[in-house]
């Protein structure tokens, strides 16, 4: 029942090592804390009681990633978060999301090549569909060419893990194309940590909303949608990390019918820019303080997932709404400015 969650302290994985301590399992977390602390952890014990067994080190580095194997030769269930995800820093400096999100994962697979069976959860994005001709998006609409290094990055990644799949019929992967994940536990105890400036929406908002930015800039508003704004499906992160659970039960249960599943995971649902500042002004009760700027370059107009696949062959489906994925993003945000002993 053990379970290696890499990247397990940072947003998601750390959401997804509270649900699995939740369903009992056990927790062991490789991190080397390059955008998190290690502080989360006590987050995690806040929620779950249970502290989970932690390593820090470096995927990159193949040697930790073999001494670690050997130390854990029963360890069979593996959930990769462990990557660089700013797309604006891909651009500048592509060799950093080349060289981590992809030797990260080599080294992970070729630990798990000589393991009986390994089940190997990916964390893919929705990014991987570029503006798709069909919306809501199927898992079966074409990849289109990377808009960014980091887009890159998962598109490859697939690739990879597809061909190691083909070779090593022990190894079943499950890779998880998520949409556009926001929130934090309702508990507020763990959430989002952007370093410096937020790139991603949310954050942004919340960050404005409590004073640490002066002014959201909302990025075009003549776009052709119902309001002028992009649209997005943005998904609690809490309903996220339990379609990791839901995810792993079915390569244990070997349920699968490929060695390498793909699933969308988002709500169905689109929401513009504008309709979630005004449900952020609902819940909050604040006036956000907003202007309509130019395009950000490389947005898509819009983006929702067929879920269909995921509730029918997952079994899974989004429980949360939109509101209370901005609910808990506040009460995250308000938490970690207004708490004096707060680390960050
Ligand atoms: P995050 O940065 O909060 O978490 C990633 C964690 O991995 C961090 O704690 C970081 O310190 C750790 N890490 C990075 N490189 C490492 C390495 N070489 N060795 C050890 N630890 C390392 O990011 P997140 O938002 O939780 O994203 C998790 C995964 O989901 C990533 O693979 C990301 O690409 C993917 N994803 C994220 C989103 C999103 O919007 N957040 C959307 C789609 C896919
Ligand atoms: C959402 C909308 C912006 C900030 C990114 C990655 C994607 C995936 C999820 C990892 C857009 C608008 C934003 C702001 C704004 N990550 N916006 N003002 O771009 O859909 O996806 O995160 O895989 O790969 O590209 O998310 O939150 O950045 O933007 O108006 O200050 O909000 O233009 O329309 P995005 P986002």
């Amino acid at each position: 029942m053990k379970v290696l969650v890499t990247g397990g302290l940072g947003y998601i994985g750390s959401h997804v090592v509270v649900e699995l301590q939740q369903q009992g399992y056990q927790v062991v977390i490789i991190d080397n804390l390059m955008n998190s602390s290690e502080s989360v952890i006590d987050g995690i014990v806040e929620i779950t009681g249970i502290t989970p067994e932690f390593e820090k080190f470096d995927l990159r580095d193949k040697k930790n990633v073999r001494d670690f194997f050997k130390r854990h030769k029963d360890l069979q269930d593996v959930i990769h978060f462990a990557a660089s995800k700013a797309v604006g820093e891909s651009v500048k400096d592509p060799l950093l999301y080349y060289e981590n999100n992809l030797n990260s994962l080599i080294y992970l697979l070729q630990e798990l090549q000589g393991a009986e069976q390994a089940n190997f959860i990916f964390s893919s994005s929705c990014t991987v569909y570029g503006q798709a001709d069909i919306l809501p998006i199927t898992e079966d609409a074409p990849i289109k060419p990377a808009e960014s290094p980091y887009g890159n990055t998962k598109q490859i990644g697939e690739e990879i893990i597809l061909d190691v799949c083909k070779a090593n019929q022990n190894i079943n992967t499950i890779s998880l194309r998520y949409f556009n994940p926001i929130g934090a536990h309702p508990s507020a105890s763990i959430g989002e940590l952007p370093q410096g400036i937020p790139q991603n929406l949310v954050p942004f908002i919340t960050q404005t909303a409590i004073g640490l930015r002066e002014q959201l800039s909302v990025f075009g508003n003549d776009y052709p949608t119902r309001d002028g704004t992009c649209i997005r499906d943005f998904i609690h992160v809490v309903d996220l990390a339990k379609a990791h659970v839901v995810a792993l039960q079915r390569l244990q249960k070997k349920q699968n019918t490929n060695h390498f599943e793909v699933f969308n995971i988002g709500t169905g649902q689109g929401s513009t820019v504008l309709e979630v500042i005004r449900t952020f002004e609902e819940v909050s009760g604040i006036d956000l303080n907003y202007k309509f700027a130019d395009r950000r370059s490389g947005d898509i107009v819009a983006a929702y997932a067929d879920t269909q696949k995921a509730n029918s062959v997952l079994g899974w489906r989004s429980e949360l709404q939109l509101r209370d994925a901005l609910e808990s993003a506040w009460s995250w945000e308000k938490k970690i400015r207004d708490n004096k002993t707060s680390p960050y």
